[in-house]
């Protein structure tokens, strides 16, 4: 088991595309780091630079307190788990699990004796003697997990292990997954482009963008309090609605203009983030949460008028797509985080100008498409970012 350590580590490819840009982390003894972001953002190149299949262009990394850039990736002690899990059709699950020790030689009890507790811990013990045709796709992926673990690696790194399944079992096999991860105790760095399954499995969350990290804590604080407005935009289902609007202060009175309609700020939303008090009669950036959206009945001036563009009764709540007259965020300042979530149909309605928006409300709550609303916004909990550097403001 060991601490990892990235230290400003650049990847320049041959054709000079700058894929990963002075990344710095450090995943902790035990840990289980998600590394998300959209697709194409260098989680991949990322991870294979820690396992050593391709070159670190420049800074450090290393696994338990050694150096080991120059280290050949045989030698670095790690267990990866791909996609493709690539099983060998004519070899049985045990003989599958067992491949990479009986290559190593390892004498042919300890091979049994590490494959017998492997397929224990992963509930394939009854499975042992069949081959992988024989087998559900779950069950394939978990024999692709007994491979990394009878290695005994210091570091287990996974990408995008679980996109080849279905959504049903893929919710299976993240709780799996997880619970794994806790028991061996083994440092994990998991790579997905799936926020929900970010969000769900990591004790923290590293987020990149363009080859960038953006942020890195554990899966509520990203959520609370994101850093920026990628982020912000990227994590979160249903997403946080985003919009420009323009600050007043004046005395102790606050507010915020959106298109033609104004929302009054109590001082303390103001008083909570210093930053704000020299942004009047500035343009910044607001984010609301689905969950601090609330219907009513009244208009006051913390409630927003909008047009209620989709319904989705989920059951449990109902997701309102709404719109409103004003300025929404560029979606080149996302990345595909809207476009993430188009179970939402977002960047449908993102054509329709304005800005989008969803709320999450009660069950049985009664709206049609095209019906005018009132909402009250929990103003105290919106989300203020920085015009030019889409940093939060606090
Ligand atoms: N061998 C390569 N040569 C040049 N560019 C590459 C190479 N491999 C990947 N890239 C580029 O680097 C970027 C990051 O890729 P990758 O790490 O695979 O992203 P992700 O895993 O986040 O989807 C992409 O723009 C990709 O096209
Ligand atoms: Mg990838």
């Amino acid at each position: 088991m060991a601490e990892m350590v990235l230290t400003d580590i650049d990847k320049v490819y041959e054709n000079g595309f700058h894929a990963v840009k002075d990344l710095s982390l450090t995943v902790a003894d035990g840990e289980f780091l998600v590394l998300v972001g959209p697709s194409g953002c260098g989680k991949t190149t990322a991870l294979r630079m820690i396992a050593g299949l391709e070159d670190i262009t420049d800074g450090t990394l290393a696994i338990g307190g050694k150096v080991v850039n120059d280290l050949p990736s045989r030698d670095r002690n790690i267990a990866m788990v791909f996609q493709s899990y690539a099983l060998y059709p004519h070899m049985t699950v045990g003989e599958n699990i067992g491949f990479g020790l009986a290559i190593r030689k390892e004498p042919k009890a300890v091979i049994a004796e590490k494959v017998a507790k492997a397929a224990e811990l992963l509930d394939l013990t009854s499975m042992l003697d069949r081959k992988p045709a024989q087998l559900s796709g779950g069950q394939r992926q978990r024999v692709a997990m007994g491979r990394a673990i009878v290695r005994d690696a210091e570091l287990f790194l996974m990408d995008e292990p679980l996109s080849n399944l279905d959504a049903k079992l893929r919710v299976q096999m993240r709780a799996e997954i997880a619970s794994l991860q806790e028991k061996l105790g083994t440092t994990t760095v998991y790579v997905t482009h799936d926020q929900v399954e970010a969000m769900t499995m990591g004790h923290r969350v590293a987020v990149m963008r363009l080859g960038e990290l953006q942020q890195i804590a554990p899966p509520q604080e990203l959520y609370d309090a994101p850093d920026n407005v990628f982020v912000a935009g990227f994590i979160g289902t249903p997403p946080m609605t985003l919009f420009h609007a323009d600050l007043v202060i004046e005395g102790d009175a606050a507010r915020l203009h959106v298109g033609d309609q104004e929302l009054a700020l109590p001082m303390g939303v103001i008083d909570a983030r210093p930053s704000l008090r020299a942004l009047s009669g500035r343009e910044v950036i607001v984010g609301m949460r689905a969950e601090d959206i609330y219907p009513t009945e009244a208009e006051g001036r913390q409630a927003l008028n909008v047009v209620v563009t989709m319904t989705e009764a989920l059951g449990s709540s109902v997701h309102l797509g709404f719109s409103f007259a004003g300025s929404p965020v560029d979606e080149a300042r996302l990345g595909s985080g809207l476009k993430n979530d188009d179970e939402h149909g977002l960047s449908a309605l993102a054509a329709e100008g304005g800005v989008q928006g969803v709320a999450a409300f009660p069950p049985r709550i009664q709206t049609r498409i095209g019906e005018r609303l009132t909402m009250w916004v929990d103003m105290g909990r919106l989300h203020f970012f920085d015009v030019e550097s889409g940093r939060a403001l606090r």
